[in-house]
């Protein structure tokens, strides 16, 4: 069943079926004030946290699914039906009520019509504010006149703290009061009490936490501050009493509060009318400046623009027009924003996270910065050097780096603190290793070669250049390495599922502590640092031999050895005898020899392939746990236990490529390209225009179903296996590699890119119908040598023709 569709041209995508099989959201705003939309609508807003800084109530998991929301009621006064601007929660017959939700670039808009009215509603959260802006338009299509009215609607939470709000009854339903003033409802938490610490507003003496839910364009008819006198008595949000008779000005006093606002208007055939609601954490003065700002509502209209320029742009960094659409929607508009999103919100909030991770995890972070480094580098300096603060002295990241960290001055995994706190009591092994790749594609992309001697601090103290900071990475590595002189597991590698321990090994951070030596290497090179290149070669070179010694079992990669020295991921075992992290990184380390790649490789398609995507190993755990296999917690073929995880997917696809695998790369990321999925959206059930964290494996009774949308790491690995891997734009210090690896069906596409501020207009020809090979490159009518477009030879603008061959 196919629900929605891509219009790539206003970078939205469309629900032309409100039913869909799960909540299909979107994102507006930032953490600063975040809201989260469904296509029905349902969702929350929150201010600085989702945990302590919630105003909207949304109840996860309840069989109310998706409720509530931002609501806009509509009722007919003359015949007393009544529906809502999107199909829930009043939930019309869908014979009779038309609608489509459009998501797009941090604004969703619903456009409905039911009974000759139609509503035409644009939800979002105008750039840099922290508030949010609901603007409907109602034009009476049908030839009668009409009387309506219209009451915007929200339920407040009674405490900012999420969890509080939703189990301290005996607390927070008796500390909120509602009040109505200068067309808006105000709600108080705590009125008496002076100088709170939360991110809400107080009044001008200081005094409790305040909230707004307020109306422009009309004068409200009629109001309700109070929940339960809203919905009444056994009634729900498809038919609430303050519907079918009106709001009857009813203030909340210990119980719940909410906002609901009705204005009535009446409607000539053919004429429209506009009102805003306007909704965030001031108290009356602070909402007061904001209403007047929507005096004119056309301010609407360029806020909207604003935003819209404003993520066009970034966005149109990279575009590119293959001949497979769902790539194109992906790459141009879904992927990246996806990318920006896990970014900006790292795994703050979501349907699944209620926001309770008070912090950035270090992995999670310094991948999410690769998604966006094509697009925004300067944004990803900032983060980066935010991560590389979070180093601790001995060269290790803090697997979770809080939202109001200060470097130099934090406790380590070392401070029984640190995990008091956190929830984290142990070092990973895999973070700080991450900065490799991240840094190395930074340095590349904006050509800051002056980055590397950049002082940063450490999170606990010392302070050192980012080169510094590299040395110190590896060095954790080396102190903490077990009886085969691999690098340790630790508390868990990138899999948290796995638990090593300070002695058992992973052959993926080996991986990883190869690449680390890579980048080392290349950089220290370029600064002329030879003693640092001949100690880190050396190092490369022992644990080359170690992996090919200790790791490698006639065709693929085992996963590690437990402190028993138990080997983890063997051919032999009876589960999880084959795992896709180690032989995707084996390839993308440069650790594997050829013939190793695509033994590893093509065991990976013969074992873990599915149609939905690459298992992350198999057979999943379908008995007596395992102490180092946390795995078996979740039920086979889900998650870590064998299920399609996401993220490495992206790893699977930049390996095909980066062996020449253009035919078998695409057909990876087919499968889990969200797109291609939209014509079989009940299986996926999660939106069709982003990744989730991972699908149910071949032997899940619901085989292709995926979870946990928006927030994963998928959206980065998958994107550069996009960006770099199959369209093959690869920076370098000093200039831009193209070499796309493709299926050999393609036999011509082109995208643009911009580059250190110049602009690339790219033409690939594929003649010969090859998986990849560069035959010749014109750059602006004359052909350059060899493969790399040189920096110094870019103009403003430049037209490339790439040959391949
Ligand atoms: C989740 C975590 C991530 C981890 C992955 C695999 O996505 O957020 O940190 O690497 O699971 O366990």
């Amino acid at each position: 069943m196919k629900y929605g569709y891509f219009d790539a041209e206003h970078k939205e995508y469309v629900i032309t079926r409100p039913d869909t099989p799960a909540p299909w959201a979107n994102y507006l705003g930032s953490p600063e004030y975040g809201a989260i939309i469904s296509g029905n609508a349902g969702g929350y807003s929150f201010v600085k946290s989702g945990a302590n800084g919630r105003i909207i109530r949304y109840r996860f998991n309840s069989v109310m699914n998706d409720q509530p929301g931002r609501y806009i009621y509509i009722k007919d006064r003359e015949n007393g039906d009544y529906w809502s601007a999107s199909w829930q929660p009043v939930g019309k017959d869908l014979d009779k009520y038309r609608t489509e939700c459009h998501h797009g670039t941090a604004y969703s808009r619903f456009v409905s019509e039911y009974d000759g009215i139609e509503s035409d509603t644009l939800y979002y959260v105008p750039l840099n504010k922290t508030y949010e802006v609901w603007k409907t338009k109602v034009t009476n299509k049908s030839d009668k006149p009409r009387k309506l009215s219209l009451t915007g609607y929200v339920e407040f939470t009674n405490s900012g703290n999420y969890e509080q709000d939703s189990v301290n009854l005996q607390y927070t339903l008796f500390v909120s009061k509602t009040y109505f003033r200068n067309n808006m409802i105000l709600q108080a938490i705590n009125e008496n009490i002076k100088g709170h610490a939360g991110p809400d507003d107080s009044d001008e003496e200081g005094r409790g936490i305040w909230r707004f839910f307020g109306l422009a364009g009309s004068e409200a008819a009629a109001y309700d501050g109070d929940r339960d006198t809203f919905v009444g008595k056994y009634r729900d949000y498809s038919n609430p009493r303050s519907i079918e008779n009106g709001c009857s000005n009813t203030l909340n006093f210990n119980t719940n509060s909410c906002g609901a606002l009705q204005a009535d208007i009446e409607l000539a055939p053919g004429e429209s009318k506009e009102l805003v609601y306007l909704l965030g954490a001031y108290a009356e003065k602070g909402a007061k400046e904001i209403m007047a700002h929507y005096q004119d509502l056309s301010v609407v209209d360029s806020e909207l623009e604003e935003l819209k320029t404003f993520w066009h742009a970034k966005l149109n960094r990279f575009q590119v027009q293959t001949p497979d659409d769902n790539l194109n929607h992906m790459v141009n508009t879904w992927n990246a924003y996806q990318c920006f999103i896990t970014f900006i919100w790292s795994r703050a909030a979501s349907f699944q996270y209620c926001g309770l991770r008070n912090g950035l995890g270090y992995r999670d972070t310094v991948q999410d910065i690769q998604g966006i480094m094509h697009l925004d580098p300067e944004l990803a300096r900032e983060r980066l050097t935010l991560m590389l603060s979070a180093q601790v002295n001995n060269g290790g990241g803090l697997p979770l780096v809080k939202f109001d960290h200060r470097p130099g001055f934090e406790k380590t995994p070392d401070d029984p603190e640190y995990g008091a706190e956190t929830g984290h009591p142990a070092y990973r092994a895999d973070d700080a290793l991450w900065l490799f790749p991240t840094l190395i594609r930074y340095v590349k992309e904006s050509g800051n070669w002056a980055y590397i001697d950049e002082v940063i601090p450490y999170a606990n103290k010392e302070e050192g250049t980012v080169y510094d900071h590299l040395k110190r990475a590896i060095q954790f590595s080396l102190d903490r390495m077990g009886a085969h002189n691999m690098p340790a597991g630790l508390h868990a590698d990138w899999n948290d599922c796995l638990r090593l321990g300070a002695k058992g090994e992973s052959t993926f951070v080996a991986f990883q502590l190869y690449m680390a030596y890579n980048v080392f290497i290349e950089i220290a090179e370029r600064k002329g640092n030879k003693e640092d290149v001949a100690w880190a070669e050396k190092l490369r070179e022992e644990l080359s031999r170690t992996l090919q010694e200790n790791a490698w079992e006639d065709d693929q990669f085992i996963r590690g050895f437990t402190e028993e020295n138990e080997v983890i991921g063997s051919r032999t075992n009876v589960d999880a005898n084959i795992w896709l992290e180690p032989q995707t990184w084996s390839v993308l380390s440069g650790a594997a020899r050829p013939e190793q790649a695509k033994l590893a490789l093509d065991k990976v398609y013969e074992k873990l392939n599915t149609k939905y995507g690459a298992m992350v190993c198999y057979p999943p755990i379908n008995r007596d746990g395992h102490p180092v296999l946390l795995m078996s917690l979740f039920n086979p073929t889900t998650k870590e236990n064998g299920g399609i995880f996401s993220q490495p997917q992206g790893w699977l696809v930049l390996a095909e490529t980066m062996i020449g695998n253009g035919n078998r790369a695409f057909e990876y990321y087919k499968e889990i390209n969200p797109a291609s999925m939209n014509e079989d959206a009940d299986v996926r059930a999660i939106e069709p225009y982003v990744h989730g964290q991972f699908i149910e494996a071949v032997d899940s009774p619901f085989y292709g179903r995926g979870h946990v949308h928006w927030l994963t790491g998928t959206a980065s690995t998958v994107m550069v296996s996009l960006a770099e891997g199959i369209m093959g734009v690869q920076p370098e210090f000093d200039g831009l590699r193209i070499d796309p690896c493709v299926p050999d069906n393609w036999t011509e596409f082109s995208m643009v890119r911009e580059f250190r501020g110049k602009n690339l207009n790219v033409q690939v020809k594929n003649p010969n119908g090859v998986q990849k090979g560069i035959a010749s490159i014109v750059l602006n009518g004359t052909p350059i040598e060899g493969k790399l477009i040189p920096e110094q030879l870019l103009k403003a603008e430049n037209d490339v023709v790439i040959t391949m061959g």
